[in-house]
């Protein structure tokens, strides 16, 4: 079993990876640049031809992990904008958005396509949801936000840092998901009670 092996990607595999990526042009070259390895990094570790073909989740197999990142990415960029000018809240976007773009980079390697379904690989069972992207991310040198937040943002993960990122995170993340659980058929997670 191998976790992830970085690979930059040549430019005519990183050029449609970027393509696919939302908002991209609203951070620094060397992050987007960053980001872009990130993304071919997963992609070219993982068993799939194409970045298209990951699922967003097991429960909601139809539903593509990229159209999933770039709603977290639009819904994250829009409540950052209601923090900022409601709120007062100052929010660097060569943060913000490389969390938005890459909190779910982990998913390619995690998740397998069966003839009919989306089972946990390997690597899947042996590292939680979270904490193999951060660890992806910090051996890229991300910023130590950016590593912690997405460490931290599965539904299960054991604690969450009390930051205005974080807490962006969360709630772009949870309304995508919902709406990726509404098409598939699945109950969504606002319906449920907790606490
Ligand atoms: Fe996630
Ligand atoms: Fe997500």
């Amino acid at each position: 079993m191998s976790l992830y092996k970085i690979r930059r990607g040549t430019a005519e595999e990183r050029q449609p990876v970027a393509a696919l990526l939302h908002s991209l042009d609203a951070i620094a070259p060397s992050v987007r640049d960053a980001v872009v390895t990130a993304w071919v990094s997963s992609w070219k570790s993982s068993a799939y031809q194409d970045l298209r073909q990951v699922p967003h989740s097991p429960i909601s197999p139809g539903y593509s992990l990229i159209d999933h990142v770039n709603d977290v990415a639009r819904n994250g960029i829009d409540l950052a904008e209601r923090a900022r000018l409601d709120w007062g809240y100052r929010i660097d976007d060569d943060e913000l958005i490389p969390i938005l773009l890459l909190h779910d980079i982990d998913k390619p390697l995690i998740y397998a396509r069966t003839d009919d379904r989306v089972i946990s690989t390997p690597v899947g069972k042996a590292v939680p949801h979270g904490v193999l992207g951060a660890m992806l991310l910090q051996e890229l040198g991300f910023a130590d936000i950016v590593v912690t937040t997405v460490a931290t943002h599965a539904n299960d993960a054991p604690f969450r840092g009390e930051t205005i990122l974080g807490q962006i995170l969360h709630h772009a993340d949870a309304f995508a998901s919902d709406h990726a659980f509404v098409r598939s058929g699945v109950r969504p997670g606002f319906t449920r009670r907790t606490l």
